[in-house]
């Protein structure tokens, strides 16, 4: 029986840090999205990238392509990527503690393993926080895998793990209402002049391969592009579940959209 219909939020890196200078926090912008969600009463699965705190160390290692003897002190630097996403996921849990909001961290790189396919083994997990009216916060990563390396898990596929999993589960307490990707901009632009770029609205997940990009600038992300994180988004809906672009910059945004109140961003969803 399903019958608690959460919404899923990424905290995308550079809405909580400044992708640009290393190990920023955005402090304010956190503290309001979480209080949006604390207003909301809604239930909640939290997912943060690496912003400015693992993509910057997963570069200089190249860890997301694995092993790589040539690289100087990379094993420390495997650990290192791991150690500062853990430093960032703890900044955030400041942040829902002051709120007095109970939340609770799901280390990643524990229950995801690559074997060659993604396994994910936290669901029971997060429907038992969710039952204790905790909000599961999971968050991008290192990854191992049964070849006995290792590469980068990023918050955009953890999501899709998570769906796909909830939709195959034979017996769940949970369904996914919608999941909100908060980023930086209201949405996916199309056009490459920065003066006619126009907001898409809404996109089917199919028109995604074909849609002509505005430009964007090129901050430091070792797990892909704009392009990629559309193929990822564009899997969620798939299975049938609705995703929604939403500024993380401006106030409210979030709020209407845990309340399906129209707001400027992008949805994007799976034709019928
Ligand atoms: C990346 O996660 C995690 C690491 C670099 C360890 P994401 O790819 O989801 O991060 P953002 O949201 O783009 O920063």
């Amino acid at each position: 029986m399903k019958n608690k219909a959460v919404y899923i939020i990424k905290l995308g890196g550079s809405v909580i840090s400044d992708k640009n200078k290393p190990f920023s926090f955005n402090y304010d912008v956190v503290y309001k999205l979480i209080e949006e969600i604390k207003k909301s009463n809604a239930y909640c699965i939290i997912i943060h990238g690496g912003g400015s705190f693992g993509h910057p160390v997963a570069k200089k290692f190249d860890i997301v392509n694995g092993i790589n003897p040539e690289i100087e002190n990379q094993i420390l630097g495997f650990a290192e990527t791991h150690k500062v996403m853990i430093e960032l996921n703890l900044k955030i849990a400041e942040v829902f503690s002051k709120q007095q909001i109970p939340a609770i961290s799901l280390q990643s790189s524990a229950i995801f393993y690559l074997n060659p396919d993604l396994e994910f083994y936290g669901l029971k997990r997060i429907e038992n926080l969710l039952n204790l009216g905790v909000i599961p916060m999971l968050y991008g990563d290192i990854i191992l895998d049964s070849t006995n390396n290792f590469t980068i898990l990023s918050g955009d596929k953890i999501i899709y793990s998570i769906c796909n999993s909830i939709k195959k589960a034979k017996e769940t307490t949970i369904s996914v209402k919608k999941v909100i990707f908060l980023t930086d901009q209201d949405g996916i632009f199309t056009m490459d002049n920065e003066s006619e770029k126009i907001l898409v609205e809404n996109l089917s997940a199919d028109e995604i391969p074909n849609l002509q990009l505005s430009k964007f600038d090129s901050k430091i992300d070792v797990t892909r592009s704009i392009k990629g994180k559309l193929e990822e988004i564009g899997q969620i809906c798939k299975l049938g579940i609705k995703v929604q672009l939403v500024n993380g910059f401006k106030e409210n945004y979030l709020t209407k959209s845990l309340k399906d109140e129209k707001i400027p961003s992008t949805t994007i969803f799976q034709k019928k």
